[in-house]
């Protein structure tokens, strides 16, 4: 095989054909900006993004479409709705396995006398509710959760710690960068207050274009202020969605590209694209028992976790073996931390760093036999 990209992790390659087709024609045939003029180019881009949203919502199971804003991508969602919900003197609780997008956000709050717990987890990255629970104090006033680990891949007991959130009276935050697209998000039965997702993964859409979702009655200082094509003599910031939280002109190339990537993933159906991933998850979790020299990390059962594996080994550094793998055998993964510090802590990774293997739908199991081929290979 001459090429073989497993960084989906990241950012997924290739994207379906559509993707590519409909940000051609949009931006050769439309090309308007949204809601700021009555001509033609103008209402046709926003039909567009009203059709966007309402095919995102209808994905997500939220019931008006409205109360989805877009972004450019998950840290602007999730840094919106950390630095514009809590006020001084709030405390958050959040699992040992997030993002820098959320650690960091949460840790320049800290300036403005806001506090927050980091829960523990297991070092195959799972969470345990009840320890979560024990953190939850009366001034909590947001639990922000991955829904499944940059990492290693963990799903979280999102559906159970929201509802131990709402017994107390707290919203939850879910950071569904590495599920939209892949795992059934479905905002009532799961209890999330807030989504953060990103367009570029498991959407299948192009790079720039993310959204956030905010349950009614839940209002967000906006990170941004200016210009939205509605109440123009208002001086103030619109507080209605998703206009409070979309100041400026919109990505509609993007936003485009990502109605195309949701069009793709809602005809596969979110079942079918997971019975993939955890056909390719087996194989590659079977295959890497039977190398010698390389340890894996996340949970046993594909079933735990989404299509992110990470591996260290005895006899190479991982940004060496991500090298040989790039350069001898044209397969493309990512080595380091991950941006996830707290997380490589967890697993016990933090010097080393790790290869992080990364699957889409658009994998074979082709692609994953020769990439325990080329590891064998590496490691001998
Ligand atoms: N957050 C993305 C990753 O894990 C970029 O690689």
């Amino acid at each position: 095989m001459s090429s073989v990209y497993l960084d989906n992790a990241a950012t997924t390659y290739p994207k379906p054909e559509q993707v590519y087709r409909e940000m051609d024609r949009f931006m050769r045939e439309v090309g308007g900006s949204a809601g700021r003029s009555a001509h033609n180019r103008a209402l046709d881009t926003g039909r567009m993004v009203y059709e966007t949203r309402g095919a995102l919502a209808e994905l997500f199971k939220i019931p008006d479409p409205l109360r989805i804003a877009f972004t450019k991508n998950a840290t602007e969602s999730l840094n919106i709705a950390i630095l514009g919900l809590l006020k001084p003197g709030d405390h958050v609780v959040t699992s040992s396995m997030e993002h820098n997008s959320v650690m960091r956000p949460l840790e320049a709050a800290r300036a403005a006398g806001i506090s927050y717990s980091t829960v523990q987890c297991e070092p195959d990255g799972r969470l345990d509710p009840a320890a979560l629970e024990k953190e939850i104090r009366p001034e909590t006033a947001l639990i922000v959760l991955t829904h499944a680990s940059n990492v290693t891949g963990t799903i979280m007991p999102v559906a159970e710690v929201s509802a131990i959130a709402h017994e107390r009276g707290v919203p939850i935050l879910v950071d569904a960068a590495q599920t939209a697209g892949r795992l059934q998000i479905d905002i009532d039965a799961q209890g999330i207050d807030i989504l953060a997702f990103t367009g570029h993964k498991e959407l299948f859409g192009p790079q720039g274009v993310g959204g956030i979702f905010l349950r009614e009655g839940i209002t967000l200082r906006p990170l941004m202020y200016g210009g939205t094509g509605s109440h123009s003599t208002l001086l103030e910031q619109p507080r209605e969605m998703p206009d409070a939280l979309e100041s400026g002109t919109l990505n509609a190339f993007g936003i485009a590209g990502l109605a195309a990537g949701v069009g793709f993933v809602s005809a596969e159906g979110i079942e079918a694209i997971r019975e993939h991933e955890v056909e390719l998850l087996e194989r590659v979790l079977e295959g890497l028992e039977r190398i010698q020299g390389i340890t894996d990390y996340g949970p046993r059962d594909a079933r735990d976790r989404v299509g992110i594996v990470p591996l260290t080994f005895d006899r190479l550094s991982p940004v060496d073996a991500a090298r040989m793998l790039d350069e001898q055998y044209g397969i493309a993964c990512r080595a380091g931390l991950h941006c996830a510090p707290a997380a490589h802590e967890t697993i016990g990774t933090i010097e080393s760093g790790a290869l992080r293997v990364g699957f889409s739908y658009l994998n074979t199991a082709e692609e994953v036999d020769y990439l325990l081929e080329c590891l064998s290979e590496i490691t001998r």
